[in-house]
């Protein structure tokens, strides 16, 4: 039998990387959408091994016709639409612009599929960030919505368009709502990645003080390469669902970078200063998901505790920070 092929967007971020490398040791056929850049957005790719692998497909989210030439390509029976303005803080310098990739980008790979191959299955990339000022103290997928950022409005958009193809076209079509995930790839932007590089080049001597916003709010951080698994795993059941993937701890900022400092023998409070810069116009003070749905249905449970995650994002920051000419 003909291997089956897998059509991600979002290729070049963090989990399209990890979820390249995932499908292609499983036999799949990736492809990936590639919004063309003038900068080299394939170093993930690079990094894992896989680059010369994935096929990739000019395209961008906001071009129904690009996406439906991916579709017709790359015969794809499974899609997994990763692709978004995925950071927080910049929905609200760009708004309209989140809305569109972020939102109607959803719709239109939902659409696509519609049209060439209804009968792909389609993963959407759905995000506790969704839950925003959280309406009950551990978050699962009956928990209400109160989105606090333009993201978060465009994200409860594609969401609930994902059910609605799932209802009144019969899609199996999955939304995973995640949780915060990190690894070595995060981008740098991220609060985790932002400590975890700042914590090697102090340590190194190239760097003097780290300047963060808000270190009270509490996240529940897991790794990035269980997520995918989860992703995949979604896609793999007779019914499409809903799933809450999440560690079930929570953390704050604060604790996080103490963990990023004291591992290569740093006080912490000798070197975060509060900078109102980074402080945002509405926060999420604290996510918390409850994965049980997730553990019973999918068989997926987190591997990995904030420590070895932060740990091993400090390592890998030692190295490259070390290689840096
Ligand atoms: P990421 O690293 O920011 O990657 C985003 C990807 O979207 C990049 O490949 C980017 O391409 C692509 N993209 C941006 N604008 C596009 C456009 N107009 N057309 C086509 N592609 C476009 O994000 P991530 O952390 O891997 O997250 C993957 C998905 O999960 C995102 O949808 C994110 O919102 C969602 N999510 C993430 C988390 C998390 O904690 N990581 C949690 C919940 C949900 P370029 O490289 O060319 O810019
Ligand atoms: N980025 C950043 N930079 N965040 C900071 C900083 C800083 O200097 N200082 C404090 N923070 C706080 C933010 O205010 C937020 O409360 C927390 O650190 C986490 O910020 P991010 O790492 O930017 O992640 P996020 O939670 O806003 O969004 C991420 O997770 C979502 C899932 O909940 C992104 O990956 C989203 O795409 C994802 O949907």
């Amino acid at each position: 039998m003909a291997n089956k092929s897998a059509l991600i967007t979002g290729i070049t971020g963090q989990d399209g990387a990890y979820l390249a490398k995932l499908l292609i040791d499983k036999g799949y056929n990736v492809f990936g959408l590639h919004a063309r850049r003038s900068t080299n957005t394939l170093w993930r790719l690079q990094h894992l091994g896989v680059e010369s692998t994935v096929q990739l497909v000019e395209g961008d989210l906001m071009d129904l016709s690009s996406l439906i030439r991916a579709m017709e390509k790359s015969q794809a029976c499974e899609v997994y639409n990763l692709g978004a303005q995925s950071f927080v803080g910049t929905s609200w310098d760009q708004p309209v612009l989140t809305a569109q990739v972020t939102g109607v980008g959803a719709l239109n790979v939902l659409e696509a599929v519609r049209i060439v191959n209804a009968k792909a299955r389609f993963y959407q990339a759905s995000t506790s960030e969704m839950f925003g000022l959280i309406q009950e103290e551990k978050q699962s997928e009956e928990t209400p919505f109160y989105p606090r950022s333009p993201y978060g409005i465009a994200k409860l958009y594609a969401h609930w368009m994902t059910i609605n193809y799932r209802e009144s076209h019969g899609m199996h079509a999955s939304s995973g709502i995640l949780f915060n995930h990190e690894s070595p790839l995060r981008g740098i932007e991220f609060v985790t990645r932002k400590v975890t590089d700042a914590v090697a080049r102090i340590k190194q001597g190239k760097q003097h003080e780290l300047r963060l916003g808000n270190i009270d709010s509490k996240r529940d951080w897991g790794f990035a390469g269980d997520y995918v698994e989860a992703m995949w795993l979604m896609l793999q059941q007779d019914l499409a669902d809903d799933f809450v993937v999440a560690t079930g701890q929570t953390t704050t900022v604060r604790d996080m970078c103490r963990i990023a400092f004291e591992h290569v023998g740093l006080d912490h409070d000798k070197f975060v200063v509060i900078d109102p810069k980074f402080y945002r116009p509405a926060e999420v003070d604290v996510l918390l998901g409850n994965p049980a749905k997730a553990i019973n249905k999918l068989g997926w449970r987190a591997t990995t505790d904030l420590t070895t995650l932060i740990t091993m994002m400090v390592d890998a920051d030692m190295k490259r920070v070390s290689q840096e000419v």
